[in-house]
């Protein structure tokens, strides 16, 4: 690089584009019943009350052993809290609600198919459920706390069931989504060294019933010895929908141990706060997954606090997470934290838009949801599929919530008006598999909503954004950097499982000063995403820091892109890439996808001026592809390395396990041909 282009590089500051929202204050009648109401919380953990304040998040929880110490940092980063005390998740999750709501419903489960009977499991059911369960993990298979088991569960009741039959023996449960292939599957029982494998025959999803044991059997060939046993649960009773064959003894079906197990009781083990709970493994940078090492304790008492002030959950609503259990949302805002609070969920088996895009909104106004929590994906695609749809149903959602990627201004206030009828407040939140939980969001009863933004810090969260050089970047400047959090939290993970030297590198080793401090400040944790702060204290998440394109040396958040891109009224997904350019370095590419009825005329010219608009003539694209679709993964994430590949004419590296695959093939084409290039 020279002198010059390197100055230029330094100078080059994150310039963020996008015009500011108003801010929309919650309705009164909100407010008045929300578990949050005041701005006392945020008082109470101001800064000069760390680490104690966080006591009150562990104190909703029950105790078999009282902590002797709030936070221990003594080994940063490795830091653990409410040492000393013991407890066990799946007693908070179940047990102690039997006395008063033994019969409440703790979950209803929906399959995918509407002439399938719904089936709703009371806390007593999935006490009993739960406890026969962890008999069997313990008498049939020998385990005991700290063995791994590997889950390869599909989003039907016998997922929960066997996290907490887990959580119950202090077996550590790492659950693997269940739209992953076989191989993927088997680095994570390698990895952790899993002894059991517990899984299904098969499950709906899609309009089809999918052959899971085959993805199971292929997981199985190619793990370690580690492997000793698959546990397999059969979707339908009594039946068999695998193409594989049973393997007696290796592989044993769930029904017929159960049945040997019948009234068994199992105690919930008394767990120290920072034990293990469970594993969930995440992509890196790097192509091995990292396990994020979540404890008891701590995951927990954050869990349960966040889903009681962020989601405002009561123990006598009926709360809808569509997310997957397979992923970190699931296991915090499904099972974890409504769990801890005896709320009743929804728990549905299938896609949000099979038969039709009415499905979701037939299970909400059937069960009279209260509180609906989805991704900004399913959002865009309800809204592709049909914007007026959720107006024909009886919807009653007072709060709505957001997860995983930025959500588009366009897009939020649709979300609001189409499916909140006007009146539910949205919370964005902004957190990662390695936090555990939501870290910057509004607390919906107490600060106004800002579309676009996910909100200010939680209470006793404090952010920093620091640029390349570890000096703080300003708010209100329109000056992006790197967000972090300076201080430890109840949530975080312990560590990567079997690698704290990643761990701390990941995580730490950039803005540490000095290796050897034993003092938490010296200790920003950083998240990976750009991000710029307003005046007014509210982040906006403008996308991991490698989603960054850096045009001429200006740096745009893809994110500023694509909601440019979506002011336009026919479009309704859209992904941006960089591509490398032999004069600017790199050049944005825009993906966009239409709505229904919408024609393709004109689009690209429309795209290109409304980000010349809104962003200026640096951010305009190379090209705008209008396609079908774009290649996304199972949770709905757009893949944009995938399309970076096809826009450089590059090699996509396996896409098998995305949501769509087979659109990657067709853009391939269509670029092929009208570039003349491949
Ligand atoms: C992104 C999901 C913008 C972010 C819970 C983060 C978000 C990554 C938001 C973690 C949000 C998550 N606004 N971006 N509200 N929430 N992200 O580990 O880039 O699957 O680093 O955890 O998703 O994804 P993960």
């Amino acid at each position: 690089m020279t002198e010059s282009s390197a100055k230029q590089e330094k100078d080059a500051t994150i310039a963020a584009h996008w015009r500011e929202e108003e801010l929309i204050a919650p309705p009164a009648a909100f407010v008045k019943q929300a578990n949050a109401d005041s701005t006392d919380i945020y008082e109470r953990m101001a800064e000069e009350n760390f680490p104690g304040c966080f006591d009150e998040y562990a104190e909703l929880l029950d105790w078999s052993r009282p902590w002797d110490r709030t936070l221990d940092d003594d080994r940063p980063p490795f830091f653990r809290w409410f040492v000393g005390g013991e407890l066990n998740a799946s007693y908070n999750c179940i047990d102690r609600h039997l006395d008063d709501a033994g019969e409440k419903v703790a979950f209803h489960f929906v399959p995918e198919r509407e002439d399938e009977p719904a089936r709703s499991l009371t806390y007593s059911e999935l006490h009993r459920e739960v406890s026969e369960l962890a008999a069997v993990l313990r008498d049939d298979f020998g385990l005991k706390r700290g063995d791994r088991v590997t889950l390869y569960l599909p989003m039907t009741l016998e997922l929960p069931i066997t996290m907490l039959a887990c959580a119950r023996l202090g077996v550590i449960h790492s659950s693997v989504f269940s739209g992953y292939s076989g191989q993927a599957c088997a680095d994570r029982i390698n990895d952790s060294q899993s002894r059991l494998l517990i899984t299904m025959d098969a499950y709906h999803r899609g309009g089809k019933l999918l052959d899971h044991k085959v993805k199971a059997e292929e997981a199985v060939r190619r793990s370690d010895d580690c492997l000793e046993h698959c546990l397999v649960f059969r979707r339908h009773a009594g039946e068999y929908h695998s193409e594989t064959p049973m393997q007696e003894p290796r592989d044993r079906f769930a029904d017929e141990l159960l049945a040997a197990r019948k009234g068994a009781e199992v105690s919930p083990e008394p767990m120290r706060s920072e034990d293990t709970l469970f594993l969930m493994y995440t992509s890196g940078t790097t192509g091995k997954p990292k396990g994020a090492q979540h404890s008891t304790g701590g995951y927990l008492a954050w869990a349960t606090a966040t889903s009681k002030y962020v989601l405002d959950l009561k123990p006598d609503d009926v709360y809808w997470c569509m997310a997957d259990i397979g992923w970190i949302t699931g296991h915090s805002y499904i099972v974890y934290g409504p769990l801890a609070l005896g709320v009743t969920s929804v728990l549905f088996e299938g896609a949000p838009t099979v038969p039709d895009a009415g499905r979701p909104w037939r299970i909400a106004e059937q069960y009279g949801v209260g509180v609906f929590h989805t991704s900004p994906t399913a959002v865009r695609a309800l809204r592709k599929a049909d914007p007026d749809l959720p107006g024909k149903y009886d919807l009653k959602f007072r709060a709505m919530t957001t997860v995983g990627e930025p959500i588009e201004p366009e897009v939020w206030h649709w979300y609001r008006e189409a499916i909140g009828g006007g009146d539910a407040v949205i919370t964005d939140t902004w957190w990662q598999t390695e936090t555990g939980g939501h870290l910057i969001t509004t607390l919906p009863g107490v600060v106004p909503m800002k579309p676009g933004s996910a909100g200010p810090a939680l209470p006793g969260i404090y952010p920093a954004i620091y640029d390349e050089e570890g000096n703080p970047v300003p708010s209100g400047r329109r000056r992006a950097g790197n967000i972090c959090i300076r201080n430890p939290w109840p949530g975080r993970m312990l560590t990567i499982w079997g690698d704290d030297e990643r761990f701390v590198r990941t995580y730490y080793e950039r803005y540490n000063t000095d290796p050897e401090s034993r003092d938490w400040r010296d200790w920003p944790y950083l998240a990976g995403d750009g991000a710029i702060q307003s005046e007014d204290g509210y982040y906006r998440i403008l996308g991991r820091i490698d989603d960054v394109i850096n045009v001429a040396g200006h740096r745009l958040g893809t994110k500023e892109l694509e909601s440019a891109c979506l002011t336009v009224g026919a479009v309704s997904e859209a992904a941006v890439v960089a591509v490398h350019d032999p004069v600017k370095g790199v050049l944005p590419e825009a993906y966009v996808s239409l709505k229904p009825r919408y024609s393709t005329d004109n689009v690209g010219e429309e795209v290109v001026r409304h980000i010349v608009d809104m962003i200026g003539p640096i951010a305009r694209p190379r090209r705008v592809w209008v396609v079908e679709d774009v290649p996304k993964t199972r949770s709905g994430k757009i893949m944009r390395r995938v399309l970076s590949a096809l826009s450089e004419g590059r090699d996509t590296g396996d896409v098998s396990t995305l949501a769509n695959p087979e659109v990657v093939e067709t853009i391939r084409r269509r670029i092929a041909d009208e570039t003349g290039s491949g």
